[in-house]
């Protein structure tokens, strides 16, 4: 007998904190990973980002337990906490992004009582591909169900951001969590991140398709170097800001100043890349729009290429394989989310995917000796409650 998501998640709870009130209270949720077409390394520095959901998600079982403790456990991990505090975690890392909602919850002053969770889920994680943010919006989601906060899909992703930045400590954009909270079906989510505003776009190209491969090389955000790259966007932003004290964000600031403000090696490599994401975004959304691949193929290497040589935020495994893609007349392909390893995202002719991943496969473990992996996805929706 195969057992549904509902159910396994249902009897580890009975099992792990035997004494639970009845089983009709609990509620069940998910939420999506995301890919991210174009608009990289720029929520932080307020660009549009160009995002989507994907059919990979986390199930989550919630209710309140009545206690003044919380009780989760995760699926995945085979791994529990019952606990009343709200300290970081070293040993149950998987907790931090449950503890941090909550955590930031409170500061916000909602009602937060004892309940028990449990989750589990088919995100690849460490593959850039926001595991962590869909258990953290999916938390946020069933706490604000079950506890009646009220709060609409914008404000979820807020709390979720907050508790990546103050409670897992990466200070992370916006952009995982809003899309994680907003997404629709077959549509991709154009972000401004400095204002907020956003737009549905649907992601049709007939007789091409998206699909992502795994390098396998595990990036963590918390060791890497994303919080360095943020700082350095900060500090070519202040320089900006010299010159045009109205200046909110890098993204907005005049390319023509690039070399007149004082900045940096570093920060001038920063900055074009922020710079040059601004206008790929834009002809990737045209390219959409005109339903022409092979324009919107080029910009994904365009992007990767600056990912790479301006942002640094590439490796030398996930720089191979788009290599090799290209060297295969592959359509378009660059690494996306946070970088130092995860996943390609390719584009190109359906039905091309097999042979050349199969070819590629073999390449990279004699390079690397790292089996690599090939996912396909469709365009899914945002955090719901699964009735
Ligand atoms: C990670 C972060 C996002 C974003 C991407 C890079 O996924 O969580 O906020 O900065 O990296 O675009």
């Amino acid at each position: 007998m195969t057992l549904s998501v509902k159910e396994i998640l249902a009897q580890s709870l009975s099992r792990t904190f035997q004494d639970l009130p009845d089983q009709s209270s609990l509620r069940f949720f998910s939420a999506p990973g995301r890919i991210n077409i174009i608009g990289e390394h720029v929520d932080y520095a307020g660009g549009t980002v160009f995002p989507a959901a994907i059919d990979f998600r986390v199930h989550l079982a919630a209710r309140k337990n009545g206690r003044d403790y919380f009780r989760i456990y995760s699926q995945d991990f085979q791994s529990e906490l019952n606990t009343n505090s709200l300290e970081y975690s070293e040993k149950e890392t998987w907790a931090n992004y449950i503890l941090g909602v909550v955590s930031e919850a409170r500061k916000k002053g909602l009602t937060v009582d004892g309940f028990d969770l449990a989750f589990t889920g088919n995100i690849p994680q460490g593959a850039g591909l926001s595991s962590s943010a869909a258990v953290e919006v999916g938390t946020a989601y069933a706490l604000s169900q079950i506890f009646s906060w009220d709060l609409s899909r914008e404000e979820i992703a807020l709390l979720s951001q907050s508790a990546e930045n103050h409670f897992v400590g990466v200070n992370c954009g916006i952009m995982d969590q809003f899309v994680i909270a907003t997404a629709k079906h077959s549509s991709c989510i154009s972000l401004d991140t400095a204002s907020l505003a956003y737009s549905y776009h649907s992601l049709d190209l007939p007789g091409f398709e998206f699909y992502l491969i795994d390098s396998k090389v595990k990036h963590n955000l918390k060791e890497s170097e994303y919080n360095d790259r943020r700082r350095e966007v900060e500090s070519a932003t202040e320089k900006f800001k010299k010159i045009s004290p109205e200046l909110q964000n890098l993204s907005d600031a005049d390319s023509e100043k690039l070399n007149s403000v004082g900045l940096t090696e570093i920060e001038r490599k920063r900055a074009e890349h922020i710079l040059g994401e601004r206008s790929r975004v834009r002809n990737v959304i045209r390219f959409l729009e005109a339903k022409d691949p092979i324009g919107l193929g080029r910009e994904l290497y365009l992007c990767h290429q600056s990912l790479s040589e301006k942002f640094e935020v590439s490796c030398a495994e996930t720089d191979f394989i788009v290599r090799e893609l290209y060297s295969r007349n592959v359509l378009g392909a660059r690494m996306i989310g946070g970088g130092f390893g995860g996943c390609i995202l390719v584009l190109d002719k359906e039905g091309r995917s097999e042979s050349v991943f199969s070819e590629l496969q073999k390449e990279y473990f004699s390079a690397f000796g790292l089996e690599a992996k090939i996912y396909r996805f469709r365009i899914s929706e945002g955090v719901r409650e699964d009735t």
